[in-house]
């Protein structure tokens, strides 16, 4: 053999993985096929190359911009004259995407991880392993005794209307536009549409959103849901819910884009963009793989099938991230990627994806975990509710950010966290604090109790707990 471990896959699922079985005395190899434009290899898989990183490279970059022309003056800070310059903004997010890439190369050189630049494919079984092909510049074929699957995910397109990334954009088009569309379109109100259209429209874009289903972010909890969308509306997000996309005419060479839609009510509507970005879900990533080669079947939606711990149906391949069941979010590829690694060297790790945060990188940022109220009601279980507006903690009110507000949901009868949910200035930092309480299996009284920094935003949280049992002293 020449590894013991072989990992298909750079991406935070992947890299992390194979760092980890390095650390634990493993002999790595780890292969990707993303290349920059230059040819050369850029490990971090989506979420460094078009993903997490370069979207909140853009985030942070247009949010400054709008800050500049409109939220400045309010602190008594005049600025004149704030031009755009995209090309700029744009080659700041590629030169933080490139120094995630070189990062990695670092650290794989670091932990002694074999890394291989090329495309993977599975190719047999072989004696006490699995042999996998590279091709690339450089083709090769690897053996070792255990396989990592962390190939990800790519976006869903439209039926019958492919992403050319100039007009009809995926997450990778959307990133690189060299103009500003004076209309944007998106399909798909869901994390990237958020968080993408909220970019260009801070660019200048008139953006409009169609989402299929009649509630928004159903995923979150439903009042935090409400606040979101009376935000987004204020700043001029079109987002139109309960619409049925009818057809989707990609333009001429430099023509618009026609899309023709049913609205919520039935009615036929036309709307015309120069951009569409689709951002309708994502699907695993496993063509060319060979799963077929060691016997390895796709359930119905396209997933590697796995158990609870990471395990597939052929003993010595594993499969974390994106491809397999579960939220498609970088963290939690890599908790997997880790448990994984330390399984193989004879640990029992744990993964909760109960405590899993997710974040929105909109403005008010969105941010929570564990349980909705509405999921805990429709579950029969009594819980305790406490919310605290930003609009009275201190901190927020110097920073000229008080949107937004803490919720937390605590067993009714044993005071325990189930959920906590943010709408508000770092609702991102902020939710570290609750997912430690709730790894710990913390109630609100003992968040209640604990001395939180003054002013910090933090104190909304002490607050929201001190809520739950109706004793709030600020609000
Ligand atoms: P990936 O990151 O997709 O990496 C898979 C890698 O495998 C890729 O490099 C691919 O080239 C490689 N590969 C695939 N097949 C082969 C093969 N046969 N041979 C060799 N290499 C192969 N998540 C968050 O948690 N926070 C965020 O803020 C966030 N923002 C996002 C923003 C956008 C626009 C998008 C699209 C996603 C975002 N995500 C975010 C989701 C996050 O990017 C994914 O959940 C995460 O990247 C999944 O990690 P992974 O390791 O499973 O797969
Ligand atoms: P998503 O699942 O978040 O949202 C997709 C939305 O499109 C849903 O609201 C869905 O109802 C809607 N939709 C589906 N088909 C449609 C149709 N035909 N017409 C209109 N609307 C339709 O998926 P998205 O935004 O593509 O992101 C993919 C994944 O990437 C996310 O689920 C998330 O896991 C990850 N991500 C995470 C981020 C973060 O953590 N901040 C940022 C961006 C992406």
């Amino acid at each position: 053999m020449d590894h013991d471990l072989i990992v298909i896959g750079a991406g935070p699922g992947g890299y992390i993985a194979a760092i980890r079985a390095a650390q634990l005395g493993m002999s790595v190899a780890c292969i990707d096929a993303w290349s920059r434009a230059d040819g050369r290899p850029a490990p971090g898989g989506t979420c460094t190359n078009v993903g997490c990183i370069p979207s909140k490279a853009m985030l942070q970059s247009s949010e400054h911009y709008e800050h500049a022309g409109h939220a400045l003056a309010e602190h008594g800070v005049e600025v004149s004259g704030v031009k755009l310059d995209l090309d700029r903004m744009l080659a700041r997010k590629s030169k933080v995407v490139e120094q995630n890439n070189d990062g990695i190369l670092y650290l794989f050189k670091k932990n002694k991880v074999r890394f291989v630049h090329g495309q993977a494919s599975l190719a047999a079984r072989v004696d006490g392993g699995f042999e996998v092909a590279v091709s690339g510049a450089e083709p090769t074929s690897l053996r070792a005794r255990q396989v990592i699957i962390a190939t990800g995910s790519r976006p869903r397109a439209l039926p019958g209307v492919p992403f050319d990334e100039q007009r009809i954009l995926s997450n990778s088009g959307a990133l690189s536009l060299s103009k500003v569309p004076a209309r944007m379109g998106i399909v798909g109100a869901g994390v990237i549409g958020l968080e993408m259209g909220s970019v260009w429209r801070r660019l200048g874009a008139k953006v409009t959103v169609l989402e299929a289903l009649p509630d928004f972010l159903g995923a979150a909890d439903a009042q935090v849901a409400k606040e979101a969308l009376k935000q987004f509306g204020r700043q001029g997000l079109d987002i139109q819910l309960g619409v049925k996309i009818a057809e989707v005419k990609p333009a001429a060479r430099s023509g618009p884009v026609r899309i023709s839609y049913t609205d919520s009510k039935g009615a036929e509507c036309k709307l015309e963009v120069d951009a569409l970005m689709v951002s309708i879900g994502r699907v695993p990533h496993t063509e060319g793989l060979g799963l077929d080669k060691v016997g390895l079947q796709l359930d119905e939606r396209g997933f590697i099938p796995v158990d609870g711990d990471c395990r597939t149906e052929v003993a010595g391949i594993w499969a974390i991230g994106d491809v397999v069941r579960g939220p498609m979010l970088a963290h939690k590829a890599e908790e997997e990627g880790v448990a994984v690694a330390e399984r193989l060297a004879g640990q029992k790790p744990h993964v909760d994806f109960n405590t899993v945060p997710w974040v929105i990188y909109t403005s008010p940022e969105i941010a929570w975990v564990g349980q909705t109220e509405q999921a805990l009601k429709a579950a029969g279980r009594a819980c305790k509710v406490g919310s605290f507006p930003f609009l009275a903690n201190g901190r927020a009110r110097a920073l000229g950010d008080t949107t937004g507000f803490v919720k937390i949901l605590s067993d009714a009868a044993t005071d325990e966290i189930l959920g906590v949910h943010i709408i508000g200035p770092l609702a991102s930092e902020l939710v570290a604090e609750a997912a430690v309480a709730m790894e710990f299996k913390a109630s609100a009284e003992d968040i209640a109790r604990i001395c939180h920094a003054h002013p910090t935003l933090s104190e909304a949280m002490k607050e929201a707990a001190l809520a739950t049992d109706g004793r709030a002293l600020n609000f």
